[in-house]
């Protein structure tokens, strides 16, 4: 018997007969400004799904380790359960959100070379920034680990950024979660969807991603079916 071991704003997590393992369900809920903003994106679940499958796999392929065994339905997906690192690991090749408010910069600016940030996973603080020092010094994650993010985060910017720009997408930025696997390894674990990250059209710099819901912009779901077909060459 499955049961549920934890809700978060856009997935459940279910435990299976297998200890080790997880079901990860992707649901349709959207929230943004830390939760204030509640909304509903339609299919957005079985979309995320599908996109995060599809960049496990390509990053798989690419000697990225990561969590994810297989999707098992079109909301779901089997994954090896791993304690996650209690922090989100954003990585920057373009200004846009945050950042530009924080910089005092338009949003577009490039940057002279990708930028890794790390944040405290913590709504209730509405996730403040962290260091390296910060980490160890809170035990979230030891120097050694928060190294191997980094490394990870880099090179799974490269591989993205490429397959991307071929199908005239810009990786602006994007977000993403380490967990430690049974044998002690860190692994990339959560989701890399639209709503994790920002994608601009390459000729056009229309968002395709959930600033679109954030910003109240419209065609939120035309935009992640867009995605989906782009990397899909569907
Ligand atoms: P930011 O510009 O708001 O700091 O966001 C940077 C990237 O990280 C963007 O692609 C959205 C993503 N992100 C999340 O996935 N979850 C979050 O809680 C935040 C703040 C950002």
């Amino acid at each position: 018997m499955s049961k549920m071991l934890y809700e978060g704003k856009a997935k459940k997590i279910f435990s299976t007969e297998k200890p080790n393992e997880i079901i990860v369900y992707y649901k349709d809920d959207a929230t943004a400004l830390n939760g204030l903003k509640k909304g509903t994106i339609v299919d957005k679940g079985i979309m995320n799904n599908t996109i995060t499958s599809f960049f496990f796999e390509l990053l798989g392929k690419n000697g990225i380790p990561h969590h994810q065994i297989r999707k098992i339905s079109d909301r779901e997906a089997l994954c090896k359960k791993v304690a996650i690192i209690p922090m989100e690991v954003v990585t920057r090749n373009i200004v846009a959100g945050g950042l530009a408010k924080k910089m005092g910069v338009e949003e577009g600016y490039v940057l002279k070379r990708p930028l890794v940030e790390f944040y405290y996973k913590n709504d209730e603080l509405g996730d403040p920034m962290i260091n390296a020092d910060y980490a160890e010094a809170f035990g979230f994650a030891t120097d050694d680990q928060v190294d191997c993010m980094k490394g990870y985060a880099l090179k799974i910017n490269d591989i993205l950024k490429e397959f991307l720009l071929a199908r005239k997408l810009q990786l602006i930025d994007f977000k993403l979660e380490f967990g430690v696997d049974e044998e002690g390894k860190v692994i990339l674990a959560d989701e890399i969807t639209p709503d994790t990250s920002r994608l601009w059209d390459l000729d056009t710099g229309e968002k395709l991603d959930k600033d679109r819901f954030r910003r109240d912009l419209g065609g939120v779901e035309e935009a992640y079916r867009e995605v989906i077909r782009r990397i899909t060459d569907q």
